[in-house]
């Protein structure tokens, strides 16, 4: 997945003809983890078309408690306050295998979520306890019947520590930083972005998701590491293919 790699759109998108089953003959759960600008998302997208499955972005769902915070005024780092909001709050993910659509409060603020400070809130109030706690639970829920790719942080660690599939998708940050700095327009992006920049948010999000106490971004000791740092796009998406099948048959 170089910044010259080719872009999603390129690869093949054929699902396959029988729903995948694992050894139990149920609809399986795919973990993928990995920090920010790993390229999560499109490899849970393929995989989700690929087999046939649902994806759901777990990161949806702590960007849009960071947005309602905001947007309440509430100080990311007041966790009482967190957590008296949690409580008047509902977060609705549909899962589709063309993105996610998220509904804060019955409202749809899907394109709301990728604005910089709700990305950088979002990872400000994962790190408390009693929101994750919540977080987890209803992702839980949301995943319990299989027949899911589900992406975030915390997936394979503690989301579902039993699920079928597990794939750490990890890259060296200056590259992860400059395939995102590609992925919104390079040097013609709006507003006018440096890499750098990128680089530098990407660094401090890392640092913050893997050293925070509770559930810090890590691999789970029985998920496969898949790092793109020297891979094509469509090199990592036929392994992530790969590792899907063989952990299935394993
Ligand atoms: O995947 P993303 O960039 O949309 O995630 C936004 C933030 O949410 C990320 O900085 C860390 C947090 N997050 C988390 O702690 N656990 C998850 N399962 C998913 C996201």
């Amino acid at each position: 997945m170089s910044s010259t790699a080719p872009s999603a759109t390129a690869v093949r998108h054929t699902a396959v003809a029988a729903p995948l089953v694992n050894r139990a003959g149920r609809r399986p759960i795919v973990a993928i983890d990995g920090p920010a600008g790993a390229g999560k998302s499109t490899v849970a997208g393929h995989l989700a078309k690929h087999f046939g499955l649902l994806n759901l972005e777990t990161g949806a769902m702590y960007r849009a408690f960071a947005l309602k915070a905001i947007a309440a005024g509430v100080a990311l780092e007041d966790v009482p306050a967190l957590v008296a909001l949690s409580t008047t709050t509902t977060i609705d993910i549909e899962p589709g295998q063309a993105g996610n659509r998220v509904f804060l409060d019955g409202t749809e603020i899907t394109g709301k979520l990728r604005e910089a400070g709700v990305t950088d809130g979002a990872s400000r109030v994962s790190v408390h306890p009693p929101i994750r706690a919540w977080m987890v639970r209803l992702q839980q829920q949301l995943g319990e019947k299989g027949g899911i790719v589900m992406e975030g942080r915390d997936i394979g660690t503690v989301v579902f520590p039993n699920a079928d599939v597990k794939i750490f998708l990890d890259a060296d940050s200056e590259i992860r930083g400059l395939r995102r700095f590609d992925q919104i327009g390079g040097p013609s992006a709006k507003p006018p972005v440096q890499p750098e920049e990128i680089i530098r948010d990407i660094r401090a999000r890392d640092e913050r998701d893997r050293n925070r106490a509770e559930s810090p971004l890590k691999a789970a000791d029985d998920a496969v590491v898949l790092d793109s740092t020297h891979m094509t796009l469509a090199q990592v998406l036929s392994r992530a293919e790969e590792i899907v099948l063989s952990s299935l048959s394993a």
